[in-house]
């Protein structure tokens, strides 16, 4: 990564071009007294992150957001998943598709109301039933606060472009994963960013639908595009490669 890479750069460009989303907060007026450096600036809930994060491993946001809503007002908490029938879990996720997504959930429901809620390190997150590596770096990010990055396919994606990554997909994995890991330290030493990280993370999924986009993405209005190498060597849609099949 390009040691100009300014993690309060996103950020800023997160404050005005943000999507509003329901799993997110509303987006707060700032401090009157300028209190942005509040080492604790309001987070969602660890169960509002957790059951939007499993809908959106597979399915897209437009399609979640009506089921993510029906779930919310039929179970508007954790014990109330934990307490419902599997079967009125599963029908109730009818349509979104991979099923074992909805039993991993009302299992890992029933695991966290027996230990007395959600842990926020990653590691411990990852022993439940439904949570792998980003959905654990994601709830930790976004619920939590803590300093690291939930690495999904946009992600990949905006570290491939940064860093110019020429190798292609799926043996870049483990490279991107050291890159995520890399932007978390950017992000945990940052004076002000440390204590965003869960917008941090946020920023990260809209820079890569809105700006960062798969195909013509537009480099002119990205708020990183002077740190970007991909960018530079006019690479960027170029970018992650693809193994030929
Ligand atoms: N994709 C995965 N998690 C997301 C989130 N919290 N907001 C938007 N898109 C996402």
């Amino acid at each position: 990564l390009e040691r100009t890479l300014d993690p309060d750069v996103l950020l800023a460009w997160y404050d005005r071009h943000g999507r509003t989303l329901p799993w997110r907060l509303p987006r707060g007026e700032k401090p009157a007294d300028g209190a942005l450096s509040s080492s604790t600036p309001p987070r969602p809930e660890p169960y509002r992150v957790w059951l939007s994060e499993i809908m959106l491993q597979q399915t897209t946001v437009s399609t979640v957001i009506p089921y993510y809503e029906r779930f919310l007002s039929l179970f508007p908490t954790l014990e109330a998943l934990a307490q419902a029938p599997l079967e009125t879990v599963l029908h109730n996720w009818a349509g979104m598709g991979y099923y074992s997504r909805a039993r991993n959930l009302h299992a890992c429901a029933r695991a966290l109301t027996e230990q007395g809620g959600f842990p926020a390190d990653p590691d411990s997150l990852r022993k439940l039933p439904g949570i792998g590596p980003y959905t654990a770096h994601a709830i930790s990010a976004i619920a939590f606060g803590l300093p690291v990055i939930p690495v999904d396919g946009n992600v990949e994606r905006i570290l491939a472009r940064l860093a110019a990554v020429a190798q292609p997909l799926p043996g870049a994995r483990p490279l991107l994963a050291r890159l995520g890991e890399q932007l978390g330290e950017r992000l945990a030493s940052a004076p002000r960013a440390r204590h965003r990280a869960s917008d941090f993370a946020q920023a990260l999924f809209d820079l890569g639908a809105t700006i960062c986009t798969p195909r013509a993405p537009s480099c002119l209005h990205c708020p990183w595009r002077e740190s970007c190498r991909a960018q530079a060597g006019g690479l960027a849609e170029s970018l992650p490669a693809r193994q030929k099949k």
